[in-house]
């Protein structure tokens, strides 16, 4: 749950106060995923009094002096608190030093790192990059858990290492410190690469981890290297065919040119977008190095003494630099929720064609799916919830039972999957260490994995044998709202896809293929409920809690409402099934505990009839979506409040039927004046378990 970044300019001069401020505009991008503290490094000048960081009084000594003769110490600036807290206190550090901010490198390596805590409370000496001692020797920012941190600790402590953090990642820079003084005391000077050096610390690492290391013994040089979680190098050219547009663009041409350029690694595209389009997902056990503006590659394989040199091809990113900023939004959640049109029809772009869906990631595999006796969902929180939605159309249109699990459950129970089952992951980051966990366990026991996701490159598109994205766009807000719907578009589309060879529901398949087709436009009426909305949330701004009743299709709908309610407003809200509600919910009801129940019109409209007119029974204090038309049968004497939704296709509805409710989460966010995008201890992808 931490965001990883780097910036290394090559052959263009870049004044430090630019390196500062690309790093810091890196951790804004990335800040979504954690928020606790921040920290970066940089280079400090040549070795001269100022450069041996006179800030703790320690002047080096002996480390000092084992650094190359033109190399300083990196100077790093870790703070408790957001990035602008970073940023203010490395502007006022700067000042007290006397560094120079206007002097120019013609090549530089900084990495920089925003933490959510796992291991250690957030506080500066927690915080990254971390350190292999006195003069920074190697420094690590890191992404993700090491789990054997603690066997490596006692042996390095052993060697004579001091630790100063609670966390895993210090045994990481420590590791690499110990690995090259042994190296050069048994071969002496330039014996041993910085890739040697950073494979051979790999060997020793278990856990799921993004590193990037920068090194006083390898001064402008960087490199990156993953297991597990996701990694993106992103390369800037800044000679005359910039930014070129070609399709791919192979990194062995950046194995041997000097040509100006500006090298980028990141935990994700979002804080790359802006500075180019030629991107490289790094996959597991790849190293990359970059030195002299040249970047190589290397596979690190368990089995061999020396890994192996690959060549990979550069991809084109298809996002625009418009999605990770708030444009006239005052919040991401804001923007996302009423980008949901545009993003639904991204979804469905080039898939619905002559009455036909066409998903190119599962055709392949649509007969094996076909003849799985049991399809199982996976997934966590929003994601869970939208499979929940797409379950009942699935089921109906496939013949096959589904069944649903959450990750985590699945895991603690080791519950039964067989060779014969289809499982389904639906993450929207792709990253969600249950989810993936789950996949590894489905994978172990033979199941066909299919992949639905949002990040291209995850783990979770890489690691199941087929799968959608959902191409919903970057989705920042902390709360999933547009990953929500274009997960349960994409779960529908597949429901059609594999139901496709089945007479008997052409009629039903070809009505449901034009109501996606209408359904941007649906959703953009029903955003017009916002002002509606925000009265709603003034009504409930003091209330302590808030039921949600759903049922048949809506059942998702009633625990996503909840579960946006809780994450962002805090305020204690719950989705119930309403048919369970009188087998202990009932209790609750009295006149001022606010209850919303969804009852737009499908084949469950009459069962929701009736339990309003229960909780009216027990004057309860009822608000009812309804489709529009239907406000009069749903509260007769005009005596609850009704949010009226346009009426789609039955298993479309959820879509619809969400949007009001992320409005008045919003709202009530806003309104109970917490943090919107960034909730109290929450953030966007959960990487440990
Ligand atoms: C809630 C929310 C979470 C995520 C859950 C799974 O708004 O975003 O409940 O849905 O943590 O995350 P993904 O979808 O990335 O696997």
């Amino acid at each position: 749950m931490c965001g990883i970044f780097a910036f290394l300019n090559y052959n263009v001069a870049r004044e430090r106060r630019y390196i500062l401020e690309v790093l810091f505009n890196g951790l804004r991008r990335l800040e979504y995923r954690g928020y606790d503290s921040s920290g970066i490094a940089i280079d400090a000048d040549l070795r001269s009094p100022v450069a041996i960081d006179k800030r703790e009084g320690n002047d080096g000594g002996e480390e000092a002096s084992r650094l190359p003769y033109n190399s300083a110490p990196p100077l790093v600036f870790r703070q408790e608190g957001k990035i602008e807290s970073l940023v203010r206190s490395v502007y006022s550090e700067v000042d007290a030093m006397d560094l120079n901010l206007e002097k120019s490198f013609s090549v530089h390596a900084g990495i920089a790192h925003t933490r959510w805590a796992t291991h250690g409370v957030p506080s500066p000496r927690n915080s990254h990059p971390q350190s292999s001692g006195a003069c920074n020797e190697f420094l690590v920012v890191h992404n993700g858990i090491i789990t054997n941190y603690e066997v490596l600790k006692e042996t390095l402590i052993r060697h004579g290492f001091t630790f100063e953090s609670e966390t895993d990642t210090e045994v990481i820079p420590k590791l690499a410190k110990f690995v090259f003084d042994k190296a050069r005391d048994e071969e002496g000077e330039q014996t041993v690469t910085f890739s040697q050096v950073v494979t051979e610390v790999m060997r020793q690492l278990e856990g799921a981890y993004a590193l990037i290391f920068k090194s006083a013994h390898y001064p402008n040089e960087l490199i990156a290297c993953k297991r597990g979680s996701t990694l993106i190098l992103g390369v800037k050219e800044l000679s005359d065919d910039k930014n070129s547009g070609k399709l791919f663009h192979d990194v062995k041409a950046l194995t041997k040119d000097e040509k100006p350029k500006e090298l980028f690694f990141s935990s994700d595209l979002c804080a790359i977008v802006e500075h180019t389009k030629n991107y490289l997902a790094i996959e597991d056990n790849e190293v990359v190095h970059i030195k002299d503006g040249c970047v190589s590659i290397l596979k690190f394989d368990y089995g061999r003494e020396k890994p192996a040199s690959v060549q990979r091809a550069l991809s084109v990113l298809e996002m625009e630099v418009e999605q990770i900023k708030k444009g006239n939004y005052d919040h991401f959640m804001q923007k996302e929720i009423h980008e949901q049109p545009h993003s639904l029809t991204t979804t469905m772009r080039g898939r619905l064609k002559d009455n036909s869906v066409v998903l190119g990631g599962l055709k392949d595999h649509l007969k094996t799916i076909r003849h799985s006796r049991r399809i199982i969902f996976i997934g966590c929180g929003t994601s869970y919830n939208a499979a929940l939605a797409a379950r009942p159309f699935l089921e109906e249109l496939s013949g096959i039972p589904v069944t649903m699990e959450l990750a985590s459950d699945l895991l603690d129970r080791q519950g039964p999957i067989y060779r014969e089952d289809t499982a389904v992951f639906v993450s929207q980051s792709g990253e969600t260490a249950d989810t993936l966990l789950a996949l590894e366990y489905a994978l172990g026991n033979g199941a066909l994995c299919v992949g639905v996701t949002n990040t291209v490159g995850s783990t979770l598109a890489r690691r199941t044998h087929c799968g959608v994205h959902i191409n919903a766009g970057c989705e920042i807000g902390v709360a999933s709202t547009k990953a929500y719907t274009s997960q349960i578009v994409v779960m529908a589309m597949m429901a059609l896809a594999i139901g496709a060879d089945k007479i008997s529901t052409q009629a039903r398949r070809e009505a449901i293929i034009n109501g996606l087709s209408d359904l941007p436009k649906k959703v953009a009426e029903v955003l017009k409920l916002d002002g509606e909305m925000r009265d709603l949330a003034k009504s409930l701004i003091d209330t302590q809690s808030l039921l949600v009743f759903g049922r048949g299709y809506n059942y998702a709908t009633a625990l996503e409402g909840a579960l946006k309610v809780k994450e962002v407003a805090l305020m204690h809200s719950e989705g119930m099934l309403a048919g369970e509600m009188k087998h202990g919910p009932l209790a609750l009801v009295d006149e001022t505990l606010p209850i919303i129940v969804i009852a737009t019109h499908d084949a469950c409209f009459s069962k929701q009839q009736s339990v309003i007119q229960q909780l009216h029974a027990r004057k309860g204090r009822l608000i009812v979506m309804c489709s529009e038309g239907d406000a009069t049968s749903v509260c007769p004497m005009g005596s609850c409040r009704v949010i009226e939704v346009p009426q789609v296709a039955d298993c479309l509805q959820p879509v619809i039927n969400i949007i009001p409710m992320q409005l008045l989460a919003y709202h009530l966010t806003v309104l109970r004046g917490y943090d919107v995008d960034q909730p109290r201890n929450l953030a966007k992808s959960v990487t440990t378990e």
